[in-house]
């Protein structure tokens, strides 16, 4: 496995490949690697001749009161498990490298990008499709892997790359779950002992609400109101960001049946903020 630390070398290397026909398979990851994210490289392993994959926790989608300081960080470990996961490329560029002093040109997705999460992290998705769009410029994928655990993410992006031309096909992996329920996520690590034990409350009250949906109930403000009740009942939830049923398309909030649903949610968990979803098919 190749480590990279220059966005020169990579964007050489990779048109060094392009031009021999290969084609190349991207994970944007910000590192302190999980299951979840190995489900993407294994992924883009088998579907591409070059797998590479960047590590790069990108301060510009952290707001000022978020965790980017504390944001877990393991470049022994994570460098370990990619090369058992036989990548080709690490790209771990510095944050001087990817934005120098007088960087001053920002991607945002309008609307979309402003609903759900984009309400209670203002700019965070500018700093996402900045970074990606970025790191696509650089790389040049032919395919880009993305989790569905941040189904907005994987919205957004799809509608990036739509806009602005990119000859780039998004991969949309499913969530990886503990064996509980609880989606992994590197945030994950910031949990106690007992506020890992509520944490799958997330989870159960996501499929409570998939199972309502199946049987065929379609008053939606009542199966919100479940969920915000099962959530809000858990002693160490210290808020909700937003709970309910969701249009998958246009992530506005659904008062009757559709053919797929997005039931999702965003919780606090002491000082931890925490997001799952489940797409179900009605
Ligand atoms: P990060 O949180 O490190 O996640 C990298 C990728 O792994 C994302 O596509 C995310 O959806 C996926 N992922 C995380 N947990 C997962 C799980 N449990 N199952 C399946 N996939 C999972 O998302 C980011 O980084 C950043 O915003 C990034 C796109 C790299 C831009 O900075």
């Amino acid at each position: 496995m190749e480590i990279i630390r220059t966005p020169r070398i990579m964007r050489d290397t990779s048109k060094g490949h392009i031009l021999r026909g290969k084609n190349i398979g991207f994970v944007p990851t910000m590192g302190s690697l999980h299951e979840g994210h190995l489900s993407l490289v294994r992924r883009a392993r088998q579907e591409n001749d070059i797998a590479v994959v960047s590590i790069f926790v990108n301060p510009v989608q952290f707001g000022p009161s978020e965790d980017f300081n504390r944001y877990p960080r393991d470049v022994e470990g994570d460098t370990e498990k990619l090369v058992k996961e036989d990548i080709d490329i690490l790209f771990m560029p510095d944050i001087t490298a990817m934005y120098t002093e007088d960087f001053s040109t920002y991607v945002e997705v309008e609307k979309i990008s402003e609903k759900l999460c984009g309400v209670f992290r203002p700019g965070h998705f500018k700093g996402v499709t900045t970074v990606v769009a970025k790191l696509f410029n650089i790389v040049t994928p032919t395919r880009a892997y993305f989790g569905q655990k941040d189904y907005q993410q994987c919205v957004v992006i799809k509608k990036l790359v739509k806009d602005l031309d990119m000859d780039i096909y998004i991969v949309v992996c499913p969530t990886i779950r503990e064996k509980d329920g609880l989606a992994m996520s590197s945030r994950n690590a910031y949990l106690d002992s007992t506020q890992r034990a509520a944490s799958t409350v997330i989870y159960r009250c996501l499929t409570e609400a998939s199972e309502m949906i199946k049987s065929g109930i379609i008053d939606f403000g009542h199966i919100k109101k479940v969920m915000h009740e099962r959530i809000s009942k858990e002693p160490v939830v210290s808020g909700i960001d937003y709970v309910g049923i969701y249009d998958p398309s246009t992530l506005d909030e659904l008062s009757g049946i559709k053919d797929e649903v997005l039931p999702a949610a965003a919780i606090w968990i002491g000082n931890t903020r925490l997001i799952d979803n489940m797409l179900v098919k009605t």
